[in-house]
């Protein structure tokens, strides 16, 4: 079947499934240059049903091959999420003493004779580089019939202790367990009853250390942990995590159990976890997520396709006013999307009089710098065009008074499929020395916007009807000054590459 990737409304820089329905990044690992990423798939369906794992490789996590699904549902079930291991040195047995990689992910099959499902963790090993998958003969490899929900294992090597650690989502908690050879596991600890958030279920947790402002000797231990659809909270589905220190079995949360940190104050960023065994110095983590919430996402309007991923970022620590928190950047290797570029300095705008970025704004990646002057609220106006009376377009702004950043989708374009899809909300941003820093990303359904230095995103998805076309500065009850802007329109990753150069304005 031939897939048509030029949809309006398809991702052209975000990872999408060839076709049907596709959730939680699962299993990434990087291994002989290659990035892995699995993901929850339904090959029949643009709803969400029996998973199984589909994959994709990349060299530079901007384009993507497709491969062909890696797991089935077996004589154990379903493939819910998990992760997957470079197995360095054969504790498993798997690879004849070479290395090679492992899966870990949850089974999930109905309990005869009642609506409840069972929840297990099995393994798969691959010897060729991903491409195949055995599942181990002795599956499942962890049980608990007391946890309906028990789920998600992220697996890793902690080296001081020399042995593997899995982190699980069982309800409302985590447990931990240990392992020599990722088939007998260990239970260790449990974390998180009493700490965070509780809107929804507990899911996809992942647990890593980095050195905070990059100073080797000083790591602390991120947790991350997704948090199901509540109908009572508006939010739906979202992630947060929290700071502490591991000692190989239990994790100890710095801060107070009451404190939430939110990893997106967007809508659409879900489930995400990190790549294991990624190159790099250390310094910072992979991560991507599902560009999705389960309050709609099976009712998103798409085509044959239902599902994106966000870009990928990377993560690392930083000790900030309020703590030390988990900042976000994307990757270099997207500035091969550029298509040339503009960039614009000093620039003033006052109230009612709109500045025109481009006449067309499909996709862009854009840095602006503004300098509060007495207007009340400004940002950026994402245009797609006139429906009878209403002028559908996409606000990302700053409300001064209040010190918030917003997305405002409201009139984004299609919002009928869910009614709290059309919405506004905001996060608090200080502005120090006057100054708003903003870096956003526009895909064809999609806006990311990064604030404070990587320290407050915002992952939306959009639906316009006729796209996004041009993109405009406004201000409202005042002026405002640009300081600086760069603007630049991108590729499609489906698009022949192609460069222009950057003009001054
Ligand atoms: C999170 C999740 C996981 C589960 C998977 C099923 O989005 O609910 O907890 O393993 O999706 O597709």
């Amino acid at each position: 079947m031939k897939h048509t990737y030029n949809h309006p409304l398809r991702p052209q820089f975000h990872f999408t499934s060839e076709a049907h329905w596709l959730n939680d990044p699962n299993g990434m690992v990087y291994f002989d240059g290659e990035y892995h990423l699995f993901y929850q798939h339904h090959p029949e369906s643009t709803v969400w049903g029996p998973m199984h794992w589909g994959h994709a490789i990349s060299r530079d996590l901007v384009r993507w091959e497709h491969q062909p699904i890696a797991l089935y549902p077996d004589r154990n079930g379903t493939i819910f999420s998990g992760s997957a291991v470079v197995d360095w040195h054969d504790t498993s047995g798997f690879f004849d003493g070479g290395a090679g990689l492992v899966a870990i992910y949850t089974q999930t099959e109905m309990i005869e004779g009642s609506d409840q499902s069972k929840q297990r963790q099995s393994i798969a090993y691959s010897r060729d580089n991903g491409r195949t998958w055995i599942a181990f003969a002795g599956n499942p490899v962890l049980a608990d019939e007391r946890c309906p929900d028990f789920r998600d294992p992220k697996v890793f090597w902690h080296e001081a202790s020399k042995h593997w650690v899995m982190v699980l989502a069982a309800g409302d908690r985590l447990f931990l367990y240990t392992s020599n050879n990722l088939q007998d596991w260990t239970f260790a600890s449990e974390f998180g009853a009493a700490d965070g958030s509780h809107d929804g279920v507990w899911e996809c947790p992942d647990l890593f250390a980095l050195p905070v402002d990059g100073r080797k000797g000083n790591e602390k231990w991120v947790m991350i942990v997704s948090i199901g659809d509540n109908e009572q909270m508006p939010e739906g589905s979202r992630t947060q995590y929290f700071v502490g220190e591991f000692d190989g079995r239990t994790f100890v949360n710095d801060n107070s159990p009451e404190t939430i940190l939110w990893m997106d104050h967007g809508r659409d960023n879900y489930a995400g976890v990190t790549w294991s065994d990624a190159p790099g110095n250390g310094e910072d983590r992979l991560l991507i997520g599902w560009m999705n919430n389960w309050k709609y996402a099976n009712l998103i309007p798409t085509g044959e396709w239902r599902g994106a991923m966000t870009l990928p970022r990377k993560l690392s620590l930083e000790q900030r006013a309020g703590g030390i928190r988990l900042i976000q950047h994307t990757l270099d290797a997207l500035d091969g999307l550029r298509l040339g570029g503009t960039e614009w300095s000093d620039l003033t705008i006052e109230s009612g009089h709109n500045q025109l970025l481009a006449e067309q704004g499909e996709l862009l990646e854009m840095a602006v710098e503004f300098e509060l002057g007495t207007a009340a609220e400004f940002g950026i106006k994402l245009k797609s065009g006139t429906r009878g009376d209403v002028e559908y377009e996409t606000i990302v702004g700053y409300d001064a008074a209040a010190g918030e950043l917003f997305i405002d989708r409201t009139k984004a374009g299609d919002s009928a499929f869910h009614p709290q899809f059309a919405c506004k909300h905001g996060a608090s941003l200080a502005a120090p020395n006057g100054r708003v820093k903003l870096r956003l990303w526009v895909d064809r359904s999609s806006v990311e916007l990064f604030a404070d230095e990587g320290g407050l995103v915002m992952t939306d998805q959009l639906f316009p009807h006729a796209g996004n076309d041009s993109i405009e500065l406004y201000a409202t009850g005042g002026s405002v000054r640009v300081v600086s802007l760069q603007y630049y329109p991108l590729q499609s990753v489906y698009a022949s590459s192609t460069t222009k150069e950057t003009v001054q304005k």
